[in-house]
């Protein structure tokens, strides 16, 4: 069989099943070890046995299995770095690069800003902040002892010296910091995530009390303890409940202080607050 017919039988097959034709091309690219370019060329040749059968196994985990390509492959890749995943972790989103972003944009001027990351999961926000700003002093925590091993092995793969702490929010760190960021948990319960998600992610990665809202709450009781002054926190927030999370803000008395940043798909996604 060449790639080309098992390529697009299985882009039939996903459609038909309903999932995402994209994730084809990427258990296809990774298990071929191919870039799309290398695919074109190859189109026509005959597949390898192992490579059609380790295609086979990774394509039904995912179609009948309902399993993420980030969990079946064990890695996926967040601001250009690549990050091994597990069961234990939340898959990094597209949408929390806008985080990183915009931390990296507020600090040009500094050359080595304290940073710490609340809840960590894979690692995934604190690697990329290091790997761009070689310079700053870098905790990131998370209340699972498995995310804060899975985000150490990242760590010791991409060479970049962080501290990991298990910490329930701030429970455990007892210095202040320039910049707080985290995207917490904010999914309100199960019906607010899809299946893929609901199935396969860790519940203490998604799931969030008072309605989603409850880590905004802690966050800005506890931050003024952990924060120096000037200082910023930046916070991932669910897209529909910006009007929620500006009254909270209200609540502090952060309102003038603080902006709400889009992402790709124009929806509200990252909150700044500058501290003064
Ligand atoms: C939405 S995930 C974000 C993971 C990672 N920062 C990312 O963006 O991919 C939220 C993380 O918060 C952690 N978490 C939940 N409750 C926590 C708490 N009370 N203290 C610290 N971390 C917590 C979870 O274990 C999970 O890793």
């Amino acid at each position: 069989m060449t790639y080309r017919e098992l390529y697009l039988d299985l882009k039939h097959q996903a459609i038909m099943a309903e999932k995402e034709e994209s994730a084809v091309t990427i258990l296809f690219l990774e298990t071929a070890q191919f870039t799309y370019k290398d695919l074109i060329i190859n189109y026509d040749s005959n597949i390898p046995n192992d490579i059609y059968v380790k295609i086979m196994q990774r394509f039904t985990a995912y179609i009948k299995d309902n399993i993420p390509v980030q969990y079946i492959l064990g890695y996926t890749y967040f601001y250009g770095i690549k990050i091994k995943v597990n069961t234990a972790v939340l898959i990094p989103r597209p949408e929390t690069e806008i985080l990183v972003e915009k931390a990296l944009g507020c600090l040009e001027e500094r050359i080595n800003p304290k940073i710490i990351d609340i809840g960590c999961g894979s690692g995934a926000i604190a690697l990329a902040l290091k790997k761009n700003l070689p310079c700053a002093d870098i905790t990131a925590v998370d209340i699972s002892p498995l995310a804060i091993e899975t985000a150490q092995a990242n760590a010791v793969e991409l060479k970049l010296n962080i501290c990991f702490m298990v910490s329930d929010l701030f429970s455990n760190v007892v210095s202040k910091f320039d910049v707080i960021v985290s995207n917490p948990p904010y999914l309100a319960g199960e019906y607010e995530a899809e299946s893929l998600v609901r199935n396969n992610e860790p519940p203490i990665a998604l799931y969030a009390p008072d309605k989603g809202l409850y880590y905004y709450y802690k966050i800005l009781t506890e931050a003024p303890h952990y924060l120096n002054n000037p200082g910023l926190i930046l916070l991932e927030i669910p897209t529909n409940k910006a009007e929620d999370i500006m009254a909270i803000l209200a609540q502090f008395g952060l309102e003038n202080k603080s902006t709400i940043e889009k992402d790709l798909n124009n929806q509200n996604r990252i909150l700044i607050i500058k501290y003064d």
